[in-house]
């Protein structure tokens, strides 16, 4: 029987709880009385995550054969705590870590929390649209000869605006150093259960991969997975990080909706990603008429993120995705200078690609077009690094204005969010470019962290 079966049936029981929650499957508020009911702890013959025996060990096992791995795990603290988890076990405390700049904050967590050093891998920026691109091969071989402490490489794929490195290849290089590979793979949980869509770094030989269910299947927030496969990795140390970042009660309606969506993709992953496909590529197609907006495309491309650049439509990509919510109604995942993003899963409906078609291209057809002075975009330059992460964002700061940041050393990460990629890391020098770039975004109303209110910034004393 599966989880949220099982959930299902025990809702409609007559069994009185004695256990936690405290909401006693009864409904409070305003919440739907369902959700209270199917709401369980670790009671019999409902398994425990921390040491799984039953339904979830069964769960774990699909989830591992679906996505081609040896062993899989189920998350409830999103994909952050299995990259705390992945990290922690894969390098020592104190070692070193080579990492992709781009990397979602749980990896500079995790190397703050382990005392990690970190070299960087840059990757390169596509110049039309100012996006990080996938990583090649090369780079991780460079780098990899470059130093031979490294033990572990972290890259991104896809990246949050869907570029998809050469997974496959760069596994072989990483293992032909004796090296561990993890692939922050949060954005592809769909990758590799359908013919439409990319191999996943499961199938790609990674060592470690861990997937958002809940960015791109349908799933319920917070839920993912953690892939293990070969020998590399210390199988106790993982799960033993995995009890130390993951909570002692992990909701089982949480792990039902991974249940329920591994199931829906194990018995129609082929036909549902095919469908995506078709749509998305009709979509990306009748978009192409756009006179001013232009679009992400190209094999590195996964399929789903459409990234929406303001071309010479006058607009930034704030301005495009206020337009598309206040307008249309369409809420986007994220706005950033030039472009802003919308994801498509397979759980979007006709409705939603010809919504979003329709508004596009009504907005590009009303567009006044602008001599746009746009810089070119080019692959940045990494701050100086003055001081360890570990040592910066312990030590005693001030409040510094932007316009007066520039040259100093930050005590904290500065960042655009959504994705929250650090463009400075504490204990980095903030540049004269960033100082202006951040104030810029924030005339925009970007949404920054780690600039307030105010417009100040953290600067070590
Ligand atoms: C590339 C990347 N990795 C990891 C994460 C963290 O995922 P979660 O929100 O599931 O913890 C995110 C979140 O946006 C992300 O963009």
């Amino acid at each position: 029987m599966h989880l949220y079966e099982a959930l299902t049936e025990y809702a409609k029981g007559e069994d009185y709880p004695y256990h936690m929650p405290g909401h006693k499957r009864r409904a409070f508020g305003a919440m739907p009385p369902e959700t209270y009911r199917m709401d369980v702890t670790e009671i019999d013959g409902f398994d425990d995550l921390h040491a799984p025996e039953g339904l979830i060990k069964d769960l774990q096992s699909r989830i591992a054969r679906l996505y081609g791995a040896e062993e899989s795990f189920c998350l409830v603290g999103g994909s952050t705590c299995g990259i705390l988890a992945a990290v922690s076990a894969a390098v020592f405390e104190g070692g070193h870590l080579l990492m992709a700049r781009n990397c979602h904050k749980s990896a500079y967590h995790a190397a703050y929390l382990r005392g990690l050093k970190l070299t960087y891998l840059i990757p390169p920026v596509l110049p039309e649209f100012g996006i990080c691109d996938a990583l090649s091969p090369e780079q991780v071989q460079a780098a990899l000869e470059a130093d031979p402490s490294i033990e572990a490489v972290l890259i991104v794929s896809p990246t949050y605006e869907g570029r998809i490195s050469p997974v496959r290849e760069i596994a072989k290089i990483v293992h032909s150093f004796g090296k561990i590979l993890i692939v922050d793979e949060a954005h592809g949980a769909h990758l590799g259960l359908s013919g439409a869509f990319h191999e996943n770094s499961c199938q790609a030989g990674a060592d470690l991969v861990i997937h958002s269910t809940h960015k791109t299947l349908p799933a319920m927030t917070q839920t993912a997975l953690l892939h293990v496969s070969g020998k590399r990795v210390d199988r106790e140390k993982l799960k033993r990080f995995l009890r130390i970042y993951q909570s002692s009660s992990p909701s089982y309606v949480l792990m039902a909706s991974v249940d329920n969506a591994v199931t829906m993709m194990e018995r129609d992953g082929e036909v549902l990603g095919q469908k995506l496909k078709t749509e998305f590529s009709e979509l990306l197609s009748d978009l192409s008429a756009c006179k001013h907006f232009h679009f992400l495309t190209g094999i590195n491309s996964d399929v789903g993120k459409l990234v929406i650049h303001a071309g010479d439509s006058g607009f930034t990509g704030q301005q495009i995705y206020d337009m598309l919510r206040v307008k249309y109604h369409l809420q986007l995942e994220m706005a950033a200078g030039d472009f802003c993003l919308a994801m498509f899963t397979v759980g979007d409906t006709a409705e939603g690609f010809r919504r979003m078609r329709d508004a596009v291209l009504q907005m590009d057809a009303q567009a006044k077009p602008a001599e746009s002075a746009k810089r070119a975009l080019e692959t940045p330059k990494l701050p100086e690094a003055v001081m360890s992460l570990g040592d910066a964002w312990d030590a005693p700061f001030e409040e510094v204005p932007l316009e007066k940041s520039a040259g100093r050393i930050s005590a904290e990460f500065l960042s655009l969010y959504p994705p929250g990629t650090p463009l400075v890391v504490p204990g980095e020098r903030i540049t004269q470019a960033l100082a202006c770039d951040l104030a810029t975004w924030r005339t925009q109303g970007l949404r920054l962290r780690g600039v307030s209110d105010e417009g100040k910034v953290r600067c070590i004393l």
